[in-house]
């Protein structure tokens, strides 16, 4: 059957991805790893506009971890240099493309600087529609765990909540990605096969795909095979494979 809508449940509704391998690809050619994280920037940007162009409606972006604060002070600075760099450059042209931005992340640990721009362009873009992309930056699964619980902790204390009322609703309301769509599909590059304190609340019902590709070739044909990967996937939900399976018509 060629039926668009059958086609359509085949692709996720939520992409995130891991972004890792930046340094190795550099160290391989032989060049510093700032340059790894540079052609990181050009994959992301193609990733981004391709995600786009399937009108997936959501993408979260790993870009640096809470743990990567623990990287030599000069990555650090050249990371947050680049993040700035490429927020000025890049956030009209997503504004053109309708793309709503979203940051994800412990902003007040980042420089007041890129604290500002980040907040720009989520005001710049919030009425956009076509696309929501969350860029995690100085992220963690459990800091996001633990900020939820503390707003949910908030509106118990002031009387907007009652404690007896805090189901799993009421918390993923207050969980970073809340309102976007459920995470369909998790891809991690650079070979390693671990979440290293990603999305730890929303890959629940996730599927994995992982890939030896660095992320500086993770190019078009490489999101294709992370998507046909995706729709040869029987999702069940703890059902059977045969309630979940399309009737034979
Ligand atoms: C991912 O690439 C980018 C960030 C974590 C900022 P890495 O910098 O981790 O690259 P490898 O894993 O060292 O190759
Ligand atoms: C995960 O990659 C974080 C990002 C891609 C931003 P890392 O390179 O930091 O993860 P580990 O250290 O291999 O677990
Ligand atoms: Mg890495």
């Amino acid at each position: 059957m060629t039926d668009p809508t059958n086609a359509n449940q085949a692709l996720p509704r939520h992409i995130a991805i891991i972004m890792d391998g930046n340094g190795r690809w550099a160290k391989s050619r032989g060049k510093p790893r700032h340059a790894g994280h540079r052609a990181g920037v050009k994959a992301t940007r193609n990733i981004v506009e391709a995600v786009s162009d399937l009108n997936i409606p959501a993408l979260t972006l790993f870009a640096f971890s809470s743990e990567n604060w623990s990287r030599p002070a000069e990555e650090v600075s050249s990371l947050m240099s680049l993040f700035l760099e490429v927020m000025q450059r890049e956030v009209n042209v997503l504004h053109r493309k309708n793309v709503r931005i979203r940051f994800v992340g412990a902003r007040k640990q980042l420089s007041a600087r890129l604290q500002r721009k980040l907040a720009e362009a989520e005001a710049k873009t919030a009425a956009n529609t076509h696309m929501e992309l969350a860029l995690a930056v100085a992220y963690g699964g459990r800091w996001d765990i633990v900020e939820a619980t503390r707003r949910v902790c908030a509106k118990v204390q002031n009387g907007e909540l009652d404690a007896a009322a805090i189901d799993e609703h009421a918390f993923a309301r207050e969980t970073s990605l809340a309102g976007m769509p459920p995470l369909d599909l998790l891809i991690r590059t650079g070979g390693e096969r671990r979440i290293s304190n990603f999305l730890l609340w929303d890959m629940a019902y996730a599927e994995l795909y992982f890939t030896d590709a660095l992320w500086p070739q993770f190019d078009q044909s490489e999101l294709q095979a992370a998507l046909d990967f995706y729709a040869g996937r029987q999702r069940r939900f703890g059902r059977t494979g045969d309630q979940v399976s399309e009737p034979v018509a």
